[in-house]
């Protein structure tokens, strides 16, 4: 990827599913990091009541997007302002930045991530 920087705390696919938390622990409009057993991490967004999960990673210059500001269903890294949507990953400031989504599902309540 050039100049920009490696994701190391990108989670391997293995097609696991992996509970994160209850539905009530993300308010809507929030994002929220999960950091998963083996230290990797993907940012979570509750965007109406729907969730959904990406890279925790800007590819720019890495910074966390669960940190960063959310706009619908755009998140706008707070670092430089490049911005993805957070249901695709796709990133519309430079299309070499998109990253990976995950899908989310909700069990009972529960949220869950497939990595
Ligand atoms: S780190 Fe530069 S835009 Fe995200």
């Amino acid at each position: 990827m050039g100049k920009y920087i490696e994701n190391r705390r990108k989670p391997k696919r293995e097609g696991k599913k992996i509970k994160v938390g209850m539905e009530g622990d993300v308010p809507p409009g929030r994002g929220a990091t999960v950091k998963l057993k083996d230290g990797t991490e993907v940012a979570l967004y509750n965007i109406d009541g729907k969730f959904h999960a990406i890279e925790n990673f800007c590819p720019h210059k890495g910074f966390p997007l669960a940190d960063s500001r959310t706009y619908g269903n755009i998140v706008e890294c707070d670092l430089h302002g490049y911005r993805f949507d957070v249901r695709t990953g796709e990133c519309f400031t430079k299309k070499s930045c998109s990253v990976e989504r995950y899908d989310v599902v909700i069990e009972d309540g529960w949220i869950k991530i497939i990595v």
